[in-house]
């Protein structure tokens, strides 16, 4: 009986399954109550009363070797499964491609502004977007009472009369020419904000970009050709600009800045609504009590500045008919701008 046990253990030790079937003829042989192991408890009654205890020992030692190696071969089996189960990894594929994000579409436009006056010497400056009311209106020639202060078009701050959000990045040219003296050329993009309800064509939250050149004898005619150098980079080289008067209280003369329309060619569509021309933005020489206020002699210096919406020349461009699309984060809205460099 001793050498049976013997055997059984050699057997049980050196076994090896490699598919359940084989693992269930393990357990029927060395587990199951019918086992080859019980057969030999059955036989302990057959065994000398003085051998018992020992015979015990060895077939209780080959129980527990069986039960042991049983938990090895359902681990080890488990585990050769699930390997041969994932699939094999193919190194001749392709690389799954990188998803790239594009760019914002107002971010798009603000770049290529940024470049085309960068090329003719303009620098970039940004000034905060909580203002106090000297750098957003009284600097700038605003009339005590004229209607832009008023709350319908400006978020106060606290019921504090002095701070505000501002409503134009016209403040950054007074905060530049504060700083810095003559020559200025300079383009402040950013976001600005007013008191609007929100609707297809308005926003409370938008950008503009503003430009500012302050030296000796600038004229209107750089102006002119200034805005004229731009509209034919940003729009394309055959666009027009003309130049309507019109009020601002920090330019005199000023300007209503308008470009054919390069939709339509000016033969008339509903972008221009059949006028031929499109409005994008205001203009004109920088008014000599804003060079006062910031201490830059009128009489020795001239300028010129204009201010353009952000949101609206990139409608125009891209004919985007919803200015509410560029604050959604719609991911089949933003995907359709090509990533730039
Ligand atoms: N600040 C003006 C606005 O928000 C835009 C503007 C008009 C800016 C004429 C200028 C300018 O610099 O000369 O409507």
């Amino acid at each position: 009986m001793k050498e049976k046990a013997e055997a059984l253990k050699a057997e049980i030790s050196s076994y090896q399954v490699s598919d359940k079937e084989e693992l269930e003829q393990f357990r029927l042989r060395f587990i199951s109550r019918k086992s080859v192991i019980s057969d030999l408890f059955a036989e302990m009654k057959n065994v000398a009363p003085e051998d018992r205890k020992e015979m015990g020992m060895v077939l209780n030692e080959l129980k527990n070797q069986a039960q042991a190696k049983f938990k090895e071969l359902i681990a080890s089996l488990e585990k050769s499964e699930s390997e041969s189960s994932a699939a094999p990894v193919d190194l001749t594929l392709p690389p799954i491609p990188d998803t790239l994000g594009s760019l914002h579409p107002l971010a798009i436009t603000k770049k290529r502004i940024l470049e085309i006056f960068e090329r003719i010497g303009f620098n970039v400056s940004y000034g905060p977007e909580i203002e106090d009311d000297w750098h957003n209106f009284t600097a700038l020639n605003f009339p005590e009472n004229h209607p832009a202060r008023e709350m319908q078009d400006t978020f106060f701050i606290e019921k504090d009369p002095d701070i505000a959000l501002r409503t134009h990045t016209s403040s950054v040219q007074v905060r530049v020419m504060e700083k810095e003296k003559p020559p200025i050329r300079t383009l402040s993009p950013g976001r600005v904000f007013r008191n609007e309800a929100i609707s297809v064509r308005a926003h409370c939250i938008f950008h503009q970009v503003e430009g500012l050149y302050v030296d000796k004898n600038v004229s209107f005619a750089d102006l002119k050709q200034t805005m004229l150098y731009f509209a034919r980079e940003f729009f394309g080289k055959n666009t027009k600009i003309r130049l309507r008067p019109s009020y601002f209280p920090f330019t005199e003369p000023s300007a209503e800045l308008d470009i054919s329309c390069f939709i339509c060619g000016q033969k008339g569509c509903k972008v221009c609504k059949h006028t031929g021309w499109v409005e994008i933005g205001g203009c004109g020489m920088v008014d000599p009590n804003v060079l006062k206020n910031c201490d830059i002699d009128p009489e020795e210096y001239t300028g010129f500045a204009f201010g353009m919406g952000i949101e609206r020349i990139t409608m125009l461009k891209y004919q985007i008919n919803d200015i509410r699309l560029f604050t959604e984060n719609d991911i089949r809205f933003l995907s359709q701008f090509k990533p730039v460099n």
